[in-house]
């Protein structure tokens, strides 16, 4: 009777290794696709632009319509309306408010379109 105790009790412990040793696999990490090249909301962001924004403002040239050309604008890193840095943050919050010149786009579009909007502003 022992020895039957002693090997059940061995082959307990073999499995319990076994279940142990599956356990540890790791899984791969999905990858943080990085802020500035997300091409999909670039995209989105183009195609907002040319329903809600093109209307008033060339993306092409810095050539002026209803509003300032934004060609070049995130290269020189500063609106020209009020010297502000161009960030997300800036862009997002001017896209948001506008001023008295350019309407607020805050109840238009939601704010992750706002956010894809920015996303191709910052590529002109
Ligand atoms: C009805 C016309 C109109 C529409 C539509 C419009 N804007 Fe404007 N926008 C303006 C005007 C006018 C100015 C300049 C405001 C000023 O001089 O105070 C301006 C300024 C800007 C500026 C600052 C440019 C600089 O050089 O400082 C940005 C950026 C901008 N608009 C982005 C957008 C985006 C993005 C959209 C679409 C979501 C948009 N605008 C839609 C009229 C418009």
């Amino acid at each position: 009777m022992k020895r039957i105790i002693c090997w059940l009790g061995i082959a307990t412990l073999a499995m319990a290794g076994v279940a142990l040793a599956q356990g540890t696999e790791k899984k791969p990490k999905a990858k943080k696709a990085a802020a500035p090249v997300d091409k999909e909301a670039v995209e989105r962001g183009r195609i907002l632009f040319e329903k809600k924004c093109a209307l008033c403002h060339n993306a092409d040239s810095d050539v002026r319509k209803i509003g300032p050309g934004l060609k070049g604008l995130n290269q020189r890193g500063k609106f020209s309306v009020n010297d502000n840095k161009i960030t997300d943050k800036t862009l997002k919050a001017w896209i948001e408010s506008g001023d008295e010149q350019m309407p607020p786009f805050k109840e238009v579009l939601s704010e992750k379109e706002i956010m894809d909007v920015v996303r191709y502003v910052r590529t002109l």
